[in-house]
This record gives structure tokens, C-alpha cells and sequence, in this order.
């Protein structure tokens, strides 16, 4: 289960993400790395990986001309980032590049495509010329990212049972999103629990404010592994 849970560092310095990490890697294999904190202390966040046995997930949402994303998917993955984030907005070649880049280089680097932002609804998308719901334009980039060989997909946990029927078992389907029952749900519109997330297809759940606000972030942690496992032991 530790593999399949993301703890994301929201924090504004190294000193204080690592402190944090530190705590509950033990627990958790994945450490998210944000634009807040990657944009304060660039490459010394991603080691935090290496030096606490976690994998890293960069959050960096790409979106730029192909040869420019494909140059930095070349550079998160020496740097030794497990997964990455970029726009599937971004367009055909911009994906296509992105995914083969990564594959030769060979360093294990997973790309996941956003599709809509969950903070955009369908006036939002009217508003930049996308005339199709949001529900209806998510499966379409992710389809789309699909087909040219990306990893996987970032989703909400009310888009993921939707995504796994459509795009298969193989797709990494990553939830942010989360929310332990009793947690406070904070700005999040819509969320969901650790185990209907797992049920639901989501291959991996991240989760930030639940552990890092928590006035025991182990426990909260080590709660949120039991409940993970509880839904795969037992039928839905
Ligand atoms: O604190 P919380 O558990 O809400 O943190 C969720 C993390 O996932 C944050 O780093 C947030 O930026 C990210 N995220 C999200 N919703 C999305 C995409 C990313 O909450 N749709």
C-alpha cells in the first residue's frame, strides 16, 4: 500500500518540506513536489527522494512547444523524478514527444497527462473556446494522451471510475482529492475516501493537507494505509 499513497509537500521551503517528509516517508512512497516548493529550492526537493527511499512525483504541469517539454521530461528524469505532470492541452506532438522521450531514456520516468483543471467549469472552458463539458473534454485529452503512449492521467475521484472503464487496467490513474472520513475537506469541491478512491480504479491517491495538518501526521498517515487496505481486502 505505501507505494500507492502520495503525500504532497505543499510547504515553502526545503527545510520544512524535508521535515515533513521525514516524518511519514516510512509510511508513504511517493512524495509530491509541487510548483510552490520546486520553484523555492529546484533540483534539492527532487533528492529528497533519494534521500528518504521515496519515489518522486514532480507536479510541474508542462505545457509548451514539443521540443521544449521533451528537453525538460529528459532533465526530470536524470535528475531521478518517478513521475511528472504535463497539460494534455499541450496537443498531439507535445504528448508524443514527452512520452517517447522519456521511454529512451530509460530512467522509469511515468508521465501524467492533466486534463481539465478541476478548478475550470464549463464556462471557464467556454471562456477559452472549448465548447464541450468538462466531463466529455477530461476523457478526450485522456484518451488522447493515452493513444500516444502517456503513462498515465491525473483525475478526480469523481473521474476516475469513468477513466479506468475507458482507458483499461494498464493506465496509472493518480487521485489528488482525498479526504479520510472526518477530515476537513479545506477548498477541495469534490472529494473522495481513501478506499472509494481505490475501488474506483485509482492507482495511486495523493494527499497533502489530511497527513501535513494533521496533529499526528503518522497516525493520519498509518489511518489512511489501513483504510486503503481495508477496501482491497473486502468487496465494495
Ligand atoms: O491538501 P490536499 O490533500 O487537498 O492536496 C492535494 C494536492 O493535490 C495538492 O498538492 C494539490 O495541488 C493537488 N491537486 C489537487 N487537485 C487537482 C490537482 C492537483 O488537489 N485537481
Amino acid at each position: 500500500m505505501r507505494d500507492r499513497l502520495a503525500f504532497a509537500l505543499d510547504y515553502p521551503t526545503l527545510a520544512e518540506a524535508s521535515a515533513g517528509a521525514a516524518q511519514v516517508a516510512e509510511l508513504v512512497g511517493v512524495l509530491k513536489v509541487g510548483l510552490e516548493l520546486f520553484v523555492a529550492e529546484g533540483p534539492a526537493a527532487v533528492k529528497l527522494g533519494a534521500q528518504l527511499g521515496s519515489r518522486i512525483f514532480l507536479d510541474l504541469k508542462l505545457h509548451d512547444i514539443p521540443e521544449t517539454v521533451e528537453r525538460a521530461v529528459a532533465t526530470a528524469g536524470q535528475l531521478g523524478a518517478s513521475y511528472l505532470t504535463l497539460h494534455g492541452a499541450g496537443g498531439p506532438r507535445m504528448l508524443q514527444a514527452a512520452a517517447e522521450r522519456a521511454d529512451r531514456e530509460g530512467a522509469g520516468l511515468k508521465l501524467l497527462a492533466v486534463t481539465v483543471l478541476t478548478s475550470l467549469d464549463a464556462s471557464d472552458l467556454q471562456a477559452v473556446g472549448v465548447s464541450a463539458p468538462p466531463a466529455e473534454q477530461v476523457l478526450r485529452l485522456g484518451k488522447l494522451a493515452r493513444s500516444v503512449g502517456i503513462h498515465g492521467l491525473v483525475c478526480s475521484t469523481a473521474e476516475v471510475a469513468a477513466l479506468r472503464q475507458a482507458l483499461g487496467p494498464e493506465a496509472i490513474l493518480v487521485t489528488p482529492g482525498i479526504r479520510p472520513a472526518g477530515a476537513a475537506v479545506g477548498d477541495q469541491k469534490r472529494v473522495g475516501t481513501p478506499a472509494s478512491a481505490l475501488r474506483d480504479g485509482s492507482s495511486l491517491l495523493v494527499v497533502g493537507r489530511p497527513i501535513r495538518d494533521a496533529a499526528d501526521p503518522v497516525a493520519a498517515a498509518r489511518s489512511i494505509l489501513t483504510e486503503m487496505s481495508g477496501a482491497l481486502a473486502t468487496p465494495a
